[in-house]
């Protein structure tokens, strides 16, 4: 990564991560993800947000600050936009080199710089619409946005630059090299909107809500650049992102996309070879269909696709008298990321007392989900079942596109 001005005395700096960990450690990240500090230079310097310990990130970030002339002992305002370690981790080095420096961040976020680098002494608390002046006309507000991703979150805006500098918000997974949205070639930006949806997916979604309050506050403010610290900026047209993100955060509660995600998992075929019919079913309705095995392909995928889609199928056999537990788990985790209001339809074999929809029923009993007739059959499918399944992905979808146009 190279520091990049952005803005008259603003420059992007941080570190790509491509070690082939996984984020949080758990979201696959095969294309990495990038830790974005960025640098405000008034009379006075200030960084906002911080790298982890991770993949050499601190030492690509102060490459970066020493080909702008920066050392870190120069900082004079370290900005704690958000507490995560994938952005405080090297705080406490940090502080080592620069025990002078001063942490703006809101009131829990001190709490939570003493609770993690056991540091209270360096930190101011800033409040919401707290204006901090670097000199040289270089004025920096904040503004608490709770819950985004976690509750002492807040942005930082620069007025006359519309920089605003939003964190984990409008994030993306994916290592950056060119910074801006406007000088990504097509399949680049493509990837870009992809990942920005897996990554509001995984971390995001459950704080829908709270995504909706803060993008209504900042709506008085003119924005120019969106700077996040993971993924690209984007300056074409800041509000493209923000209407994605109004989106994304909609699907929470339904209807999301009129699209049905299958996930399934099968031990001997009995279930797989339903896949077609249910397919077909579906297809006659013109409803677009996302296909997804379990656990052949990590949880992350499927939870990306199940968020943005109106309908879900899960396809699985009966495992020691409950679901197959690689489908399990998946629906585990949907449960955990809040995907409510969803048309659902569970299908599958069972070799002779079945049980897996007992447990189906049990585990989806809180989720809002609309949940069509079940089938299930013993043993190997015959011409009878793949009539049903077709006509009950057929249904499904029917039920999905009438959802999706009334609400
Ligand atoms: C390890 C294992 C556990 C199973 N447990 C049950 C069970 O508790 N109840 C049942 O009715 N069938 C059970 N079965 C039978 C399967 O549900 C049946 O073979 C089904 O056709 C498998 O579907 P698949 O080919 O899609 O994997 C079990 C099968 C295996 C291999
Ligand atoms: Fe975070
Ligand atoms: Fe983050």
């Amino acid at each position: 990564m190279k520091a990049v001005e952005i803005a008259k005395n603003i420059y992007f700096v941080g570190a790509n991560i491509r070690n082939g960990d996984l984020f949080e450690g758990m979201w696959p990240i095969p294309d990495g993800v990038s830790l974005n500090s960025y640098i405000v230079k008034g009379e006075k310097t200030a960084l906002i947000d911080l790298v982890r310990d991770w993949d050499n990130a601190p030492k690509s970030l102060t490459e970066q600050l020493t080909s702008l002339g920066i050392s870190i002992e120069q900082i004079d305002y370290l900005i704690l936009n958000h507490l995560e370690p994938d952005h405080t981790g090297w705080l406490e080095e940090f502080l080592k080199r620069n025990p002078k420096v001063t942490i703006l961040t809101t009131q829990l976020g001190k709490k939570m710089v003493k609770s993690f680098y056991k540091n209270e002494e360096n930190v101011t608390v800033v409040k919401d619409g707290d204006t901090l002046d670097l000199g040289n006309n270089m004025i920096l507000t904040f503004y608490s946005t709770p819950n985004v991703h976690w509750p002492e979150t807040m942005v930082t805006f620069n007025e006359s630059s519309g920089v605003l500098f939003s964190c984990d918000a409008f994030g993306s997974y994916g290592c950056v090299d060119t910074p801006f949205d406007d000088l990504l070639d097509k399949p680049t930006h493509e990837f870009f909107d992809r990942e920005s949806l897996r990554y509001y997916a995984n971390i995001v979604a459950s704080f829908s809500p709270f995504v909706e309050k803060a993008i209504e506050k900042l709506s008085g403010l003119t924005i120019k650049m969106i700077a996040p610290s993971h993924g690209i900026i984007w300056r074409k047209n800041p509000q493209t992102i923000i209407e994605r993100y109004l989106k994304f955060a909609s699907y929470m509660n339904g209807p999301a996309e009129p699209e049905i995600t299958i996930i399934w998992g099968s031990m001997y075929g009995n279930t797989e070879a339903v896949l077609s019919p249910l397919i077909e079913g579906i297809n006659s309705e013109r409803i677009p269909v996302h296909i997804h095995q379990v656990p052949n392909e990590d949880v992350s995928y499927p939870l990306t696709s199940a968020y943005r889609s109106a309908g879900l199928v899960f396809a699985m056999p009966t495992y020691e008298y409950r679901m197959f537990p690689p489908v399990a788990a998946a629906i585990d985790m949907f449960g955990r990321k809040h995907l409510k209001n969803k048309k659902v339809l569970r299908i599958g074999s069972y070799g002779w007392s079945g049980g897996a929809q007992k447990e189906f029923d049990t585990m989806t009993a809180d989720l809002d989900w609309e949940c069509i007739e079940p089938v299930e059959w013993a043993g190997a499918t015959d011409e009878e079942t793949n009539e049903k399944v077709y006509e009950q992905g057929k249904k499904l979808a029917q039920l999905v596109k009438q959802f999706c146009v009334q609400s």
